[in-house]
């Protein structure tokens, strides 16, 4: 048998977001920080196009943000609620990682696959967070599906896209578990 790395699979079947209303001050600093988006940055890349990003959200920025919520949610005729949960979502977040998708012409690597290279930085980026103890929460909501609005906030270019709003802090519970999938279910066993 292969040595198992018994610490990893441990955490791997216990994992569990905390969700980004239940996370609270304080946020890793800049130093507490780069481990963890050192190991989101450890991930599959098809080509080595790094088709992927970091911003770092700090609160002067999470506030400006949910400001830009307000206007660009009016303007674009979202309902009060959307545009008052999206900006609740920056004005709570404690810290935010925006891991931006950047799509890298090549002849050999099909889009999808950068895209997909980008959405497994996300999951990287949020478990090297919970595995370093902090509460994390991946979500997208409609500011990172707009490209106006990331254009102008985050100063995306037209070959960028935010793949997942990463908010990290301290959490302030554990929720319960989630259910999770049937095995049996989403798994075929082929032997021939
Ligand atoms: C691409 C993506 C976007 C998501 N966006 C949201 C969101 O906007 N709001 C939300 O409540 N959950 C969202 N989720 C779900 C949570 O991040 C997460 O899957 C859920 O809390 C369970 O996480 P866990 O399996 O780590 O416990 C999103 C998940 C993914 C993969």
């Amino acid at each position: 048998m292969p040595e198992a790395n018994t610490a990893v699979m441990e955490f791997l079947h216990t994992r569990r977001s905390r969700p980004a209303k239940l996370l609270q001050d304080p946020a890793p600093d800049r130093e507490a920080l780069m481990p963890i988006l050192t190991a989101a940055a450890r991930t599959p890349d098809h080509g080595k196009l790094e088709p992927w990003r970091f911003i770092v959200l700090e609160k002067p920025a999470l506030n400006r943000l949910a400001d830009a919520v307000e206007q660009c949610g009016a303007e674009t005729g979202r309902t009060e609620e959307d545009i008052a949960k999206a900006r609740q979502q920056f004005l709570d977040s404690p810290l935010c990682v925006a891991v931006i998708e950047v799509q890298k012409p090549s002849e050999k690597i099909p889009a999808i696959e950068q895209t997909y290279s980008a959405g497994a930085v996300c999951l990287s980026l949020l478990n090297a967070a919970l595995a370093s103890g902090w509460g994390a929460n991946w979500l997208s909501g409609w500011p990172s599906h707009d490209c106006a609005f990331s254009q102008k906030t985050l100063g995306l270019a037209d070959n960028e896209r935010v793949a997942g709003f990463i908010h990290i802090g301290t959490a302030s519970a554990i929720p319960p578990e989630r259910p999770r999938p049937d095995l049996d279910s989403i798994t075929t066993w082929l032997d021939r």
